[in-house]
């Protein structure tokens, strides 16, 4: 049994490597020729490079050991087998039984979960098929839209993936709105034809007032040109009581359990878009390839494990070296939407103050994660991933072949552009070389030093590479899942609780405070002054 302080004695050697290796260089590693085999590993047809890292090999025994120490596989095993891990809901956390495609039991409370969730499957499968073939249609003929309704994990998840795997969408075309702001609905509907647009709300909790709130309004845009708006739609959620007030009947209700956190729920019911716009072979290829990473990350041993490594590389950055964030940047343009879906997975499982015993965090929570498809980035805040005086770890993703054979020389390029700055970012350019590059541009003497200065790059700034084939449903899938257990891995060595997300909820219930003083009502005393003030004028422009 490991105790808590064998877990600190973990932690402090992690500390100390990584003080030692600040004063390392990344480029330096390499003169052991071995480095790129010892620092990468291939799993599922995947290549993960982290030598491009200050992590060496007394570095990673550290950070395996910590792995072990805090128990990971242990709790990995309990969250598969149905244990009540969310512990600040009391909840089990089973979205890896979404995907579970082998059908192997899956027990809550003594309860086989299976049979229910491959029974919904079949079902969005058979709706997804009638939709398609226009065996389903709406009140003007065959389905030529789906909108879906819904935010956070109800959006991120579906959208994202819907964008990823475009080259495969032979439905309906699928929109998504999640925005209360009435612009995403208007912009949305501008173009939608109402009487062959099918409507999916999907909330966990059909509480959600944006959603709610979205809901209603298309509704309400329906019903001036169809009779039975209702009949036209679709609703997707645990609280399937809180369904009925919509008239949405049984058969196009499709629920999940609770142990499905919003941000893990792609793999069921919230992806009904996904599997429209794909069809559910191409989904059940998604779902395939979540389970492959889910046998991996149960089967394989600490070091050549794809999200424990992903995962330890993640806490050197943040808790070792004390990187404040970290830059996820897929060479892949239409995981456009990845870095805001990795924004809620990471930020809402693993942004929290307190451990799982409710005590302040002795190692902080998880980073802050952001990013934006290359090559767009590089003519963007790239300049400062290279000179800035923050350094960001970089986390690239590319596949080897994109979906336009005719196009093939740009895919060569936008390779080129990724690999290249991987490269730059470790090796920078010395004020010597810099001198030189200044000196052919015919500067000289004094002018020649501060022209040179602008042109070094420190370089020995780290960075990852996910290499995969090409963008499929089945690595779409692979990816996503090898996130999710990264993030719920770093949530293990952290102490918290990934699977629950009460930081959203004051801001929630102030809005619900302040909406009527927006309509006119008179301010409760504890309106803070400025906050009164942007109201008023909010309400009337000065
Ligand atoms: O406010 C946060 C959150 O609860 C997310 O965790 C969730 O994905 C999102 O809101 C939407 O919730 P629901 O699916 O219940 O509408």
């Amino acid at each position: 049994m490991t105790t808590r302080s064998d877990l600190e004695t973990a932690w402090d050697s992690v500390v100390c490597e990584a003080r030692k290796a600040r004063s390392s260089r990344i480029i330096d590693l390499f003169d052991d020729t071995d480095r790129v085999e010892q620092f990468s590993i291939s799993a599922l047809g995947m290549l993960f490079d982290y030598s491009k890292t200050h992590i060496d090999v007394a570095a990673r025994d550290s950070l395996l050991n910590l792995a072990r120490a805090a128990r990971v596989e242990s709790i990995r095993d309990a969250m598969f087998s149905g244990a009540r891990i969310n512990c600040s809901e009391d909840r089990a956390v089973l979205h890896t039984a979404l995907r579970n495609l082998s059908g192997a039991p899956v027990m809550v409370d003594d309860v086989d979960v299976m049979p229910r969730i491959l029974e919904t499957l079949e079902r969005m499968k058979d709706f997804a098929s009638d939709v398609r073939a226009g065996c389903f249609t709406g009140q003007g003929g065959m389905i030529t839209d789906v909108v879906n309704i819904g935010i956070g994990g109800s959006d991120l998840g579906p959208a994202m993936a819907t964008r990823a795997l475009s080259p495969f969408h032979d439905g309906p075309c699928c929109h998504f709105v999640s925005n209360v702001d009435s612009a995403d609905l208007a912009d949305v509907l501008g173009g939608l034809d109402p009487a062959t647009t099918l409507v999916i709300i999907a909330s966990k909790t059909f509480t959600t007032i944006e959603t709610m709130t979205n809901a209603a309004s298309i509704l309400k845009w329906m019903s001036v040109h169809v009779a039975d708006p209702a009949a036209q739609c679709v609703a997707l959620s645990s609280a399937t009581d809180r369904v009925a007030e919509f008239g949405i009947p049984p058969e196009r209700v499709f629920g999940f359990e609770d142990w499905v956190g919003g941000r893990y729920s792609v793999w069921g019911p919230i992806g009904l878009s996904l599997m429209i716009a794909i069809g559910p072979e191409e989904f059940t290829e998604f779902l395939a390839g979540g389970e492959a990473m889910d046998v991996h990350f149960r089967a394989a041993p600490l070091a050549e494990n794809l999200p424990v490594l992903l995962a330890l590389v993640g806490l050197w950055h943040h808790q070792g070296m004390g990187f404040p964030t970290r830059a996820v940047l897929p060479y892949e343009h239409r995981l456009n939407r990845l870095p805001a879906y990795l924004q809620q997975l990471e930020m809402e499982s693993n942004g929290k103050r307190v451990g799982q015993d409710g005590q302040p965090l002795p190692h902080g929570s998880g980073p802050i994660v952001w990013g934006e498809p290359g090559t767009n980035g590089q003519h963007a805040f790239f300049q400062l991933l290279h000179q800035g005086t923050e350094i960001v770890p970089c986390e690239f993703m590319i596949g080897a072949k994109g979906h336009e054979p005719d196009l093939a020389h740009h895919h060569r390029l936008l390779v080129a552009n990724c690999l290249a700055q991987s490269e730059a970012l470790m090796k920078g350019r010395s004020l010597s070389e810099a001198c030189e590059i200044a000196a052919s541009m015919g500067y000289s003497g004094d002018m020649l030093m501060a022209q040179a200065e602008h042109r070094v790059f420190e370089g020995n700034r780290p960075s990852t590479t996910l290499a995969y084939p090409c963008l499929t449903p089945r690595v779409l899938g692979q990816i996503v899942a090898l996130y999710e257990h990264r993030v719920f891995v770093e949530g293990v060595i952290l102490g918290l609780n990934s699977f629950d997300q009460w930081g959203v909820e004051l801001g929630k219930e102030l809005a619900k405070r302040l909406e009527p003083l927006l309509a006119g009502e008179a301010p409760s005393d504890d309106v803070n002054q400025s906050t009164l003030r942007l109201a008023t004028f909010l309400r009337a422009p000065e």
